[in-house]
């Protein structure tokens, strides 16, 4: 059974090279000329675990291919895949222009039954629009180049995460399938088969809408859960509990567990902040005031700038003071600084008139030109070097056990600020570095 994964993004290229993984044929397709060059190289744009390695082995055995000929590459599959962006426009809703261009382009080459299945995450309705533009663009073709119009239209949220992004492909919580076609839902199912056959896989069917708005409502509850864990950090940093207890006595209630409560800057990412503010706008166009959620986009957009207040005043003010920053990405094992509020806090850190030093693992060059007037430096000791505080905003691992006694001779003044809580405040202190946590002391 021939695939067709249309957009070599994330989603896309995770989607293309798992399932051909799976043993089945793939052509993953991008407009971009370019990126299509740099992967028939086996050249990935991405910095994620394991895909290179099931990129190459997967194009070495034939499974797997890149092509910039779309129409050729539908004519050739059953099933099609849309994993191509849905940026944020000005207002917040979600642009379907390259869902558009895909779904006249299956029109034109729709040469037998197919199956379109939208990966990428897309406002509810979505579906049906495609349906309806597929069906749109084949009333206006001469009678002659029509052969069909037998297709269906199925939404399969993918729930990958960045950085684990193959591993969550190969072991989800759950597939959800939104179809009203039994047809189209067998097809999936035998897709994702090397999955289930273990007995593990739980399926979710039902329809199209439906399955649209899980995806908005799972990335929405976890932002809100992140959030809420923030704001409990913020208040116990100005009560003196400790948010590391309160979030393990929160994750053992059954009914909450223990994921997404660790405190930080804030949210970031290509998901979170554009699915939050996009169900925002759903909600609003459907004449619904969603108050949990704007407050969660609220909350979350102030959260760097209270960082910066915290690093303020543990600093004694920071104008014409030099900070040390460890970290750029968003989350750790990425190099995708998308709406990361480690940048959002080099940049206020800036404007308050800080000279900053900033060290990353992952990302390096790209940044450059987004944080001018920031010193990229090439390693933790060169970002630590004469600084006034060093922050930690992003949890590599390699921050996680820094050498102490060193970063105390090379700091001006001996202090970490760990916006992420990955070290225990008395081994700190007891390198005779000063402190400062989220919502611990
Ligand atoms: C997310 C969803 O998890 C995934 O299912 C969806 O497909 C895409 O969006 P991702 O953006 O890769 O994935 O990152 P994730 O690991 O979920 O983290 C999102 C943000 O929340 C990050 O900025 C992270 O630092 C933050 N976070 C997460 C916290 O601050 N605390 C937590 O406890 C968990």
């Amino acid at each position: 059974m021939n695939i067709a994964v249309i957009g070599t993004g994330y989603v896309g290229l995770v989607t293309g090279a798992c399932f051909a993984e799976f043993g089945l044929k793939v052509a993953c397709v991008d407009k971009d000329k370019k990126k299509i060059a740099h992967l028939l190289h086996g050249k990935i744009p991405i910095y994620e675990p394991g895909l290179e390695e099931i990129v190459r082995r997967n194009m070495q055995r034939g499974f797997l291919r890149f092509s910039s000929d779309i129409d050729e590459s539908i004519r050739n599959s059953l099933t099609i895949f849309i994993a191509v962006g849905t940026p944020s426009k000005a207002d917040g809703s979600a642009d379907l222009s390259y869902v558009d261009e895909v779904a006249e382009a299956i029109a034109r080459n729709l040469n037998g039954y197919k199956v379109i299945v939208t990966k990428s995450t897309v406002p509810v309705g979505t579906g049906e629009r495609i349906r309806r533009t597929i069906l749109k663009t084949l009333a206006n073709m001469p009678e002659d180049r029509r052969s069909t119009n037998l297709f269906d239209v199925v939404s399969n949220p993918e729930f990958l995460r960045e950085g684990s992004a193959v591993e969550d492909f190969l072991h989800p919580d759950r597939i959800v399938i939104g179809a009203d076609s039994e047809q189209a839902v067998a097809i999936l199912k035998d897709l994702y088969s090397p999955l289930y056959l273990g007995g593990k896989t739980r399926f979710v069917i039902t329809d199209m809408r439906t399955s649209e708005l899980i995806k908005y409502a799972t990335n929405a509850y976890l932002a809100t859960k992140v959030t809420f864990i923030n704001e409990i950090a913020n208040l116990c940093d100005r009560v003196g509990s400790n948010v590391l207890t309160i979030a393990q006595a929160l994750g053992m209630d059954g009914r909450i567990s223990p994921k997404f409560l660790n405190p930080g800057p804030g949210y970031g990412g290509s998901c979170f902040p554009k699915d939050t503010r996009a169900l925002c706008k759903i909600a609003e166009e459907a004449g619904y005031d969603f108050g949990v959620l704007k407050a969660v986009v609220e909350v979350n957009e102030r959260q760097p700038k209270m960082m910066v207040e915290k690093i303020k005043q543990a600093t004694k003010g920071v104008r014409g003071k030099t900070i040390g920053l460890l970290g750029l990405s968003f989350k750790p094992n990425t190099d995708d600084t998308r709406e990361s509020p480690a940048i959002a806090i080099a940049r206020e850190l800036r404007r308050a008139g800080a000279k900053v030093k900033a060290f990353d693992p992952a990302v390096a060059e790209p940044v450059r030109k987004e944080l001018r007037g920031v010193t990229i430096c090439p390693d933790v000791h060169s970002a630590a070097k004469g600084a006034d505080a060093l922050v930690i905003a992003t949890e590599w691992n390699q921050f996680r056990n820094l050498d102490l006694p060193k970063l105390k001779k090379l700091l001006k003044t001996p202090l970490l600020i760990d916006l992420r809580n990955i070290y225990q405040p008395a081994r700190v202190r007891e390198a005779g570095i000063e402190y400062v946590g989220m919502g611990q002391r």
